[in-house]
């Protein structure tokens, strides 16, 4: 049985009461338990861990590189600006998904650059807790064979 990570990065955690005009008023917990199911439905062994931590998103990355064969990655702002993500992702060698539940690119300009989609193998943006949805068909497409 294949195993992935969904690690979500800071602010997260206040799914469904934090911006909900942009994040929706799905609760953490429940988006948490549809990618639980979705994962499943599709043969994956899922763990799901939040940090509001860099440094927790890039332990948690190397951790990873041994016991999962995917990692579906939101890393909230960090997305952003952080390089030292960036780095982490380049250094392992299983496949990261980069997901954001709004459309990073119809926002604000600093949202618009995504310094962590180059060591990514893909990005899935703008559809919500669907976004996470889409991630988990994506990484099965890449871990299939
Ligand atoms: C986000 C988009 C980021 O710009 C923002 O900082 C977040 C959430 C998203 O899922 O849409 O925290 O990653």
């Amino acid at each position: 049985m294949k195993k992935i990570i969904v690690i979500h990065g800071p602010n997260l955690n206040l799914l469904g009461e934090r911006e909900p005009g942009v994040y929706g008023n799905d609760s953490f917990d429940s988006i948490n338990a549809e990618i639980a199911e979705k994962a499943k439905s599709k043969g994956f062994e899922v763990e799901i861990f939040q940090t509001n931590l860099e440094g927790g998103i890039i332990d948690m990355l190397h951790e990873a590189r041994l016991t999962f064969d995917g990692v579906i990655l939101n890393a909230g702002a960090y997305t952003h600006y952080s390089y030292a993500i960036r780095d982490a992702i380049s250094a392992i060698k299983i496949p990261v998904v980069e997901v954001h539940l709004s459309n990073i690119h119809a926002r604000e300009e600093f949202r618009h650059t995504s310094v962590i989609a180059p060591a990514c193998v893909g990005q899935i943006a703008g559809f919500g807790k669907n976004s996470y949805m889409l991630a988990v068909d994506a990484m099965y497409d890449i871990l299939k064979d």
